[in-house]
């Protein structure tokens, strides 16, 4: 069922419910309060007769009077247990009197036939002793004010449940409106249709969640271009080699190279052999960076052991290049990382640095408000400006690049390891990478 008719049916149902109670409740008390009312009414109207008719007591007189009157009454005399007087039918008095107990001032509703009268009794004292005044009231007459009162107040009940139906349609229509819109927009980003995405006119929660949604489909669409451009780059990276391969093979095959190109050829088969290889592995290690949980093995690592890891394995690269590395181990700090992946990290960004420099590198280490900070510059050309928004993407390379995942697998360890990774221009007017963790206290 839809919300909109779920609300209205919750709604419509507590307001008869609460009317139903409601109307019940003033139906029981009413006939109560009535007869209390015609009781009370009763007597009024026998005191002010007494009083009238107390003056000048005589039969016919009285008669007269009362047949004037339209009262249904009579007179009883308790001591010779005799009718004076009564506009009642004989018979119907008869039977009370005999039936009901008249010494008492507080009488029930008295009974003739299928009738019931609301009854009220004064004391009439006349010259004759014990004269008793009883006026009654058929209690039809009570039940007819009731039924017509219940029958208006169900009226007015109507028209007011009606109404509230009618402004619960309309405030719940107000409200499924921007979900039922919300909803459209949903299944468009299901169809993946990012372009046609409306903003929805909501206010409050609703408006809170639309845009959570929106965020989450931006974000998705980033994220399905990104694997877009992965897929294209990588199927791109993976084919250049493989036409070389395939190139040379056929050469050698159909007699096109012999000799010293037939080796030569040899020879760029198994480099392109051994870069489709380096490419394979580091896509395997990003895509297990990005998936798997257990990859990394964390510890304490001490900066100083760090660097001259580091400055160990670089080294042979930067002699082939002459180029100077310039470090230092002065740092007496502990940072926490998977040790062999966080070295692989910083040997990316540091071979790019060799690779890239003029004639020098500086690896350097230094702490700032409980962060280790590790830097690398050098005094090459820079980090083109073009390329920084996306340096650290997968397959983003610039001039003299080779395959543009070393940043890419540099940053997912750094960041995995609760660390960050940035380039700047460094002073020695080259790029400058800067990586940093939050500090670990040394427990020694
Ligand atoms: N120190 C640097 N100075 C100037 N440019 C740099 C420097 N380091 C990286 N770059 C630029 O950033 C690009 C991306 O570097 P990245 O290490 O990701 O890929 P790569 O070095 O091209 O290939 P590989 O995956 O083999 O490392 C490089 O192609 C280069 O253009
Ligand atoms: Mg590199």
């Amino acid at each position: 069922m839809k919300l909109q008719y779920q609300l209205n049916a919750a709604f419509t149902t507590l307001l008869i419910v609460i009317m139903s109670v409601t109307a019940y409740t003033i139906y029981s008390l009413l006939l109560n309060l009535l007869i209390q009312d015609e009781q009370r009414q009763l007597r009024a109207k026998g005191e002010l007769l007494v009083s009238i008719l107390n003056d000048e007591y005589n039969s016919v007189n009285v008669q007269r009077f009362l047949n004037e009157q339209d009262l249904q009454l009579f007179i009883y005399d308790s001591n010779s247990d005799q009718i004076l007087l009564s506009t009642l039918p004989s018979n119907v008095t008869k039977h009370w009197v005999e039936n009901y107990d008249l010494s008492s001032d507080e009488q029930p509703l008295w009974r003739a036939g299928d009738e019931r009268y609301v009854v009220s009794k004064i004391a009439f004292y006349t010259e004759i002793p014990g004269a008793e005044l009883v006026l009654v009231t058929p209690l039809d007459d009570l039940q007819a004010v009731q039924h017509t009162f219940i029958f208006r107040l169900l009226v007015v009940f109507l028209i007011g449940v009606s109404a509230a139906i009618a402004l619960s349609y309309l405030l719940t229509r107000r409200l499924v409106t921007p979900l039922t819109r919300l909803k459209h927009q949903i299944k468009k980003i299901q169809n993946r249709q990012f372009d046609d995405l409306k903003e929805i006119d909501a206010s409050g929660e609703i408006k809170e969640v639309e845009q959570s949604v929106m965020e989450m489909a931006r974000e998705l669409e980033r994220y399905i271009s990104s694997q877009k451009q992965f897929f294209q780059n990588a199927s791109h990276e993976l084919k250049t080699p493989l036409m070389t391969i395939q190139g040379y093979a056929e050469g050698i095959r159909d007699g096109v190279f012999t000799e010293s190109d037939a080796e030569r050829g040899l020879d760029v088969v198994v480099q392109e052999i051994s870069r489709l290889k380096k490419i394979i592995n580091e896509m395997i290690l990003l895509a297990k960076l990005d998936s798997e949980e257990n990859i990394y093995e964390k510890e304490l690592i001490k900066v100083e052991e760090l660097i001259t890891l580091i400055v160990e394995r670089a080294l042979p690269l930067a002699n082939e290049r002459s180029i100077s590395l310039d470090y230092d181990t002065k740092l007496d700090t502990l940072l926490e990382a998977d040790k062999e992946k966080l070295l692989q990290a910083s040997m990316n960004i540091v071979s790019n640095a060799v690779r890239h420099a003029e004639s020098k590198v500086e690896v350097r280490s230094y702490e700032k408000n409980e962060r280790v900070y590790l830097t690398v510059a050098d005094d090459g050309p820079g980090v083109n400006e073009d390329l920084i928004p996306h340096l650290f993407h997968r397959f983003v390379k610039g001039k003299g690049g080779e395959t543009g995942l070393g940043l890419a697998i540099a940053r997912a360890i750094i960041e995995r390891s609760g660390g960050a990774i940035a380039v700047e221009t460094s002073h020695l007017g080259g790029a400058l990478f800067i990586v940093s963790f939050p500090k670990k206290e040394n427990e020694k």
